[in-house]
Order: C-alpha cells, then sequence, then structure tokens
C-alpha cells in the first residue's frame, strides 16, 4: 500500500514535536484540532452538512469523515495492534487522492452518501481519537515513533488544511 511520503524535513519536525512535547502533549495538540473542526460545524444541522455546493466541493460530513480515514488508514493500520477497520466500507468511500489506498469514490457525487449519518460520522470521530490517543500513550516505547510522531503531525496539518 502507498503510504504519504514523509521527508527528511518533515521527520525532522517530528521528531522535534516528539522530543519537545511528549505523548501528553502531542495529545493535548491533537485534540485541539480535532476540537476545531468540529466547531466549524457546529452551527450546521445533519440537513447542511450533507449538501454538496459543486462537484468539486465535498460535503462537510465527508470532510469530517475524510480527516478521521486519514488517522485510521495510515496510523492505526500500521502501527496500532490487532487493528480492526471501524467500518470496511469507509475505506472507499472517505478515501481521497491516495490511488495507492484503492478505489475511491466519485468526488462529484459525494453529496450522494446518505448513509453513514452524522451521527455515526462523529461516533466514528470519537472511536478513532480514542484509539489514537491510546496509540500516542504507547508511541514513546516504540521502535516506530519517529514514523508515528511524523504522520501525526502531517495528519494533523491535512485536518487544518480541509
Ligand atoms: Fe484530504
Amino acid at each position: 500500500m502507498q503510504r504519504p511520503k514523509t521527508t527528511t524535513t518533515s521527520q525532522t519536525h517530528g521528531n522535534t514535536i516528539a522530543a519537545r512535547l511528549g505523548a501528553s502533549r502531542a495529545a493535548e495538540r491533537y485534540l485541539a484540532v480535532r476540537a476545531q473542526t468540529e466547531l466549524l460545524i457546529k452551527p450546521l444541522s445533519a440537513e447542511d452538512c450533507q449538501l454538496q455546493s459543486m462537484p468539486d466541493a465535498s460535503p462537510a460530513k465527508w470532510h469530517l469523515a475524510h480527516l478521521t480515514w486519514f488517522f485510521e488508514t495510515f496510523l492505526l493500520e500500521r502501527f496500532e495492534p490487532d487493528f480492526k477497520p471501524f467500518d470496511p466500507a469507509f475505506r472507499v468511500l472517505f478515501n481521497s487522492y491516495y490511488k495507492g489506498v484503492g478505489e475511491q469514490f466519485a468526488r462529484a457525487q459525494r453529496g450522494l452518501i446518505s448513509r453513514p449519518s452524522l451521527d455515526e460520522v462523529l461516533a466514528y470521530r470519537r472511536q478513532v481519537d480514542e484509539r489514537m490517543l491510546a496509540l500516542m500513550v504507547q508511541t514513546e516505547q516504540s521502535r516506530d515513533a519517529g514514523d508515528i510522531w511524523d504522520l501525526l503531525s502531517l495528519g494533523l496539518q491535512h485536518e487544518q488544511q480541509h
């Protein structure tokens, strides 16, 4: 499977974050970024979050799930012991850009994804957040710590850029 590429610069950046912040500060940063995303949809109803205003712009609900898909696919699937996907269908529904991960649902039709519901997508976020926090606690002892901090940093920047 194709993974997002990490550069020497991001490697250094990831290691710097880990060294400077440690798992608990990394977790704080993770939760702050995730909370900021959900603040953006606070004024919106579930129906608002379903709307796709144009073929190139994805619905808010899709963004919420896709950002979570990144952490599930590139961190949990690779580093979580006994990984099980929240829902195997999400791998295709919320994939974007990453051809190496496999099939993608057509961008122009994302407004037609009536299920999972917004509540289910928010439950997906909660579950992945809990699993990510557990992963961060284990990371300080992990020989994959450098890769994990790099991908975590990439995932948070990805979430902020959306
Ligand atoms: Fe993305």
